[in-house]
């Protein structure tokens, strides 16, 4: 519940000869303090967790256009302080309930300029928030950022993981761990370890009007906001009052500790769609592995691969096994040619012939399944967006709820009509992006579509307000397997993931494939897996629309496996970390929300390991079945990847299970409660 009162957490000391003016506010256990200081009337912040420096004295600040600078010769004009503890309801999610609990302090600053600048902390157990608020006030209605001046002084130079900023395929590569001196200018979350094992990730929350931060290293171990510009180098379009997305540091004991942490959601404001009973997560499968290993294609021909007849044997398969989705790509025409060239040609009502999506719809309705609607933009976003509003009201008529987005284009690449009439080009992670993504999500709201997006702006947690906001691509995702020529994504990739892009949100990386080698399609590509890995996958990639990818025939092919993905849900009561090691290994259990089910994922890089994995999540006193889908003994991601032994046991919370992972596999299991009659 909300409450003013004074906390005692608050401090204020007057430094008698320096003029400091220092504030502190502890996280309610006590773990987290972060202290704020105007030194000489320049702002600073600093972090501690358990009497430990995690951030040094960082600067805060903004630049504006035509302006004196905003980040000197401030006076603090009020301080307060708040206490906020609620548990709230995900409508779906990674886990139900997410207790949201802080101690804030805010400090509302003036310059000698008579600006006003208000900067809030929330100090949390697993890390911390702060942002900044430009209140409306004279001279500084609509302004001009041209750069957000917030540090992160780190104390040393930790091992990170990360991906390189502003580079040509947005964050689309494969993560680099260094030494942070090691880089330059890096995607967020950045997660490190420091030497002595504690986890910590800097990323943001509630990236809602503004551009996404990347992290420069300016020099050593001090990394600086580094706003995503517009074309015309101004870092935000900004009208007052304004409130900066929060910056967060989350700070852990344990790799684990990272994935669990809701800090992220938590920083985001409540639901603002209402009643969302039409958003549903769900499995699908679809027509678009085919196009990717080049068995179809997305244009016209005679391999096209959204024909009537190909999506309904899609359907048929999605109702057999009860998926609720299936994903046609390549429906609409524009995909004809260079469909990354601007994607000036595609109509998101027009169907090509051979695909009649109105029998298809109804087709998909009778059988209880819903088609998933495809918007390839191409980049070209002012094109769709003139289209989006009627595309979404047609797909709405047809019974589709559910659209997947796209933005292929390089670089700076997304074009943009400028105040001159100049055509330019905006990255897709600038604040041109991040209006646009608002914008679909809107749409989608008001026709009841939930919205996947691939190439997207990176997610802050904005699912929490706008629970249409389903998935996103964002990383290398399944697909690098079946065309990318340095050999597709290296058995580490997945033990990577869940510790860096996944501390964001949900992943569409769109798991599943069982002809791991491609023969027929593609010899010179392959998924570096074990079957049993691509199994755990399911548990350890969470999406609530998660996809089966590869090909009805593949899966009927391998019944005993495929039953996994059919039994596994996508939307969970509670989730937790067993064990990990970023980049090595990681194991997962989740409670189905609909069941009293448990399901577990376990995965390892090329190193083939043996772990021992308590049950003790398990409920008290139940005994379940378990079915464990492990590497066969002699299974080996690279000569041997089918070997897959399923086997079934009893099992308590007091059980041990040992796990037997072979390079580059997994295990997946599902416990039911074994019910006594
Ligand atoms: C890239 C997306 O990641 C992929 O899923 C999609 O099939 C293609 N673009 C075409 O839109
Ligand atoms: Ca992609």
């Amino acid at each position: 519940m909300k409450s003013s009162y004074a906390f005692p957490v608050f401090l204020a000391l007057a430094f008698g000869s320096t003029s400091a003016q220092v504030h502190r506010v502890s996280s309610p256990g006590n773990i987290i303090e972060v202290t704020f200081s105007l030194e000489k009337g320049v702002p600073y912040y600093s972090v501690q967790r358990m009497g430990r420096e995690v951030i040094q004295p960082s600067r805060l600040g903004y630049l504006l256009r035509g302006q004196a600078p905003l980040d000197r010769n401030f006076s603090i004009t009020s301080a307060t302080t708040d206490h906020f503890d609620e548990t709230w309801t995900q409508p779906w999610g990674e886990k139900k309930h997410i207790r949201n609990n802080y101690n804030e302090f805010r400090a509302e600053l003036e310059d000698d300029h008579s600006r006003k600048v208000k900067i809030v902390f929330r100090a949390f157990d697993d890390g911390i928030g702060f942002r900044y608020e430009i209140p409306s006030q004279k001279g500084l209605d609509r302004f001009e950022i041209m750069d957000e001046l917030t540090e992160f002084k780190l104390p040393d130079d930790h091992m990170a993981w990360w991906i390189a900023a502003y580079q040509w395929n947005r964050y689309e590569y494969l993560y680099k761990h260094t030494h942070v001196s090691r880089f330059d200018t890096v995607h967020t979350p950045l997660t490190m370890e420091t030497k002595d094992g504690l986890c910590l990730s800097i990323h943001e929350a509630a990236l809602v009007d503004y551009p996404s931060m990347t992290l420069l290293r300016t020099d050593g171990t001090t990394l600086k906001a580094d706003l995503v510009p517009w074309s015309d180098g101004v870092r935000v379009k900004a009208v007052a009052p304004m409130k900066s997305p929060w910056r967060t540091i989350q700070l852990a004991d344990t790799p684990g500790g990272l994935i669990t942490s809701y800090l992220i959601l938590n920083l985001n404001e409540p639901n603002k769609l209402g009643d969302v009973s039409w958003v549903k997560p769900g499995k699908y499968v679809g027509i678009w592995w085919e196009m990717h290993v080049g068995k179809s294609a997305w244009g016209e021909g005679p391999i096209h691969g959204a024909t009537t007849a190909n999506a309904k044997r899609y359907i048929d398969f999605a109702a057999k096994y009860g998926f609720s989705g299936v994903l046609v790509e390549g429906w609409n025409v524009g995909w004809n040619g260079d469909w990354t060239a601007g994607g000036k040609e595609f109509d998101f009502t027009k169907s090509y012939p051979d695909y009649d999506i109105e029998e298809v719809s109804s087709y998909a309705l009778s059988k209880g399944v819903r088609l998933i609607g495809h918007n390839e933009t191409g980049g070209g976003v002012l094109h769709y967006e003139r289209q989006l509003s009627d595309a979404f009201a047609y797909y709405q008529r047809l019974g589709i709820r559910a659209v997947k987005t796209g933005y292929v284009q390089w670089g700076t690449g997304i074009k943009r009509i400028d105040e001159n009439r100049k055509e330019q080009g905006e990255w897709h992670h600038g604040q041109f992006m991040v209006r646009h993504h608002q914008k679909v999500v809107g749409e989608g709201a008001r026709h009841h579509i939930m919205i996947d997006i691939h190439e997207p702006i990176k997610d802050t947690g904005l699912r929490r307000t706008y629970p249409n906001l389903m998935t996103r691509e964002g990383a290398r995702g399944e697909e690098y397997d079946a065309w990318s020529a340095d050999g597709g994504n290296p058995p580490e990739h997945t033990t990577i993931l869940p510790f860096t892009r996944l501390l964001a949100g949900p992943m569409d990386f769109t798991p599943g494939i069982f002809d791991l080698l491609l023969k027929d399609y593609k010899p010179n590509n392959r998924v570096n897996t074990t079957i049993a890995k691509q199994l755990a996958h399911y548990v350890i990639i969470y999406s609530p629309l998660q996809m089966a990818a590869d090909f009805p025939e593949n899966y009927e092919a391998r019944p005993d496996a495929f039953q996994f993905i059919v039994d596994v849900p996508c939307d969970w009561a509670d989730t937790k970390v067993l064990n990990a090691s970023i980049g090595n290994f990681v194991t997962i259990a989740r409670k189905d929300r609909n069941s009293e089910d448990w399901y577990l994922g376990s995965i390892t890089d090329e190193n083939g390991r043996v772990l021992e994995v308590p049950l003790s999540f398990l409920g008290p006193g139940a005994k379940y079945k378990a079915t464990i889908y492990g590497d066969g003994t002699a299974a080996d991601w690279v000569d041997n990847p089918y070997a897959i032994e399923i086997i079934q046991q009893d099992v308590d919370n007091a059980t041990t299970l040992t796990l037997r992972l072979a390079p580059g596999g997994g295990t997946a299991a599902r416990f039911t409660p074994i019910t006594r009659h």
